[in-house]
């Protein structure tokens, strides 16, 4: 099995893999939320929340992670996710989803959430809503101005129950 969950020592290697991505590559602010709730996420247990990394042949070449909501029963987010660019398209994201559901759903999951941006001017914000929608995520609300005055986010909700 090519996914494990990661280690403290894989985060510098997380953040490149977001940092080489569209998505991620112009924003600072969010390379720096990367590494440094990655590693909390890595330290707590993993009921709570936790890092999966895809490896092939000992290279790391994309990562999700996850964290239980602690005001409800049985819902997690989706939190950081991305595929190193070069290998992308390749069906390593779906993989990784696949996993991080089946650890959900053991720790009692009912519905996983995600939150992307919804700026349909651009591609990255695209690609990552089509990704959700052929994962099974449903559009439930678009919340105008979450992640800065200009960018909404779109959440989207998957029953795993
Ligand atoms: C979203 C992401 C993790 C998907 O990883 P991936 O390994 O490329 O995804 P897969 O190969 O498993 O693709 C699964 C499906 O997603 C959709 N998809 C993925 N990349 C796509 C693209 N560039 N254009 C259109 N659809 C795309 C397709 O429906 C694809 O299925 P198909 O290839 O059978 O048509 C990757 O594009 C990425 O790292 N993006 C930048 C970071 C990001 O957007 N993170 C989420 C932000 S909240």
């Amino acid at each position: 099995m090519p996914i494990r969950f990661a280690e403290k020592g894989d985060v510098d290697v997380i953040v490149k893999i977001a940092e080489s991505t569209d998505y991620f590559k112009h924003d600072k602010v969010a390379l720096e939320l990367i590494r440094s709730t990655i590693l909390d996420l890595i330290n707590i247990e993993k009921k709570d929340g936790g890092v999966l990394v895809y490896e092939d042949n000992g290279e790391m070449l994309g990562f999700i992670s996850y964290r239980k909501e602690k005001a409800n029963v049985g819902v997690y987010w989706v939190s950081w996710f991305a595929v190193r660019k070069d290998v992308q398209r390749r069906g390593i994201g779906t993989l990784l989803m696949q996993e991080l559901e089946k650890i959900a759903r053991a720790y009692g999951a009912r519905l996983l959430l995600v939150d992307t941006s919804g700026d349909d001017e651009w591609e990255p914000a695209r690609v990552a809503r089509r990704f959700y929608e052929k994962m099974g995520f449903k559009r439930v609300c678009v919340i105008p101005r979450y992640y800065w005055d200009e960018d909404s986010a779109v959440i989207y909700v998957k029953y795993l129950k």
